[in-house]
């Protein structure tokens, strides 16, 4: 079974990213893959606060996300921008933590002007930690319906583009398992 990871950067509690990225993880669910969500803010602050490299719970982070075949990283745009308390995170993470793991960006923002923050602020950073980014996708605010947790997206054509999306992300995943298969069995 694969496995995947799913990392919610929002620091609110109430947050829409988390949300969908919740509606996600039942998604993968329904198609059978083993699912691990870590939620940034569920983490203990002073670990993050005080850059913690070996704290339990950030060696787990790390340890989840070694044994992942693929990521799915969001947040919501703050600022032109991905969360701070998602980049407290990341910036634990070993340099080539997400090494050839294909990984999905998801940004959620209160309007479509910062739409390419996923261009300008998440595919670099998944590129410096070695992963390769899929196409991502972007949600406005009004598209996610926060009393709906079971289907939180508003839209068919929006819902559809999740689903595309995550298809992408599983593809290559399966890919990147059969090109794994085929180097083993030529050494
Ligand atoms: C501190 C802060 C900064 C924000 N900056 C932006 C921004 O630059 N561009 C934008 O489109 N939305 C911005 N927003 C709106 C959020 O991206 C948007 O409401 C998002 O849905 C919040 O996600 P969440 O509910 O998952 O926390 C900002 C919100 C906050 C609280």
């Amino acid at each position: 079974m694969s496995k995947i990871v799913i990392i919610s950067g929002s620091p609110s509690t109430t947050s829409r990213t988390d949300l969908v990225l919740r509606f996600v993880e039942s998604l993968l669910h329904k198609k059978g893959f083993s699912v691990d969500y870590i939620s940034v803010p569920d983490l203990p602050p002073e670990d993050l606060v005080y850059a913690r490299f070996e704290s339990p719970a950030i060696k787990k982070v790390v340890e989840l996300i070694e044994n992942a075949d693929g990521i799915i990283i969001g947040s919501p745009v703050y600022k032109a921008s991905f969360t701070g308390v998602l980049k407290s995170l990341l910036d634990l993470l070993p340099e080539d933590a997400f090494r050839d793991k294909p990984v999905l960006p998801f940004m959620v923002g209160g309007s479509s002007a910062h739409l390419l923050a996923i261009e300008f602020s998440l595919k670099p950073i998944i590129n410096n930690l070695k992963g390769i980014s899929t196409q991502g996708i972007y949600f406005v605010d009004s598209l996610i319906d926060k009393e709906n947790s079971d289907n939180p997206i508003k839209e068919t054509d929006c819902e559809l583009r999740l689903q595309t999306q995550l298809q992408e992300l599983i593809n290559a995943i399966e890919t990147k398992k059969r090109i794994t298969k085929l180097e083993l069995s030529l050494v």
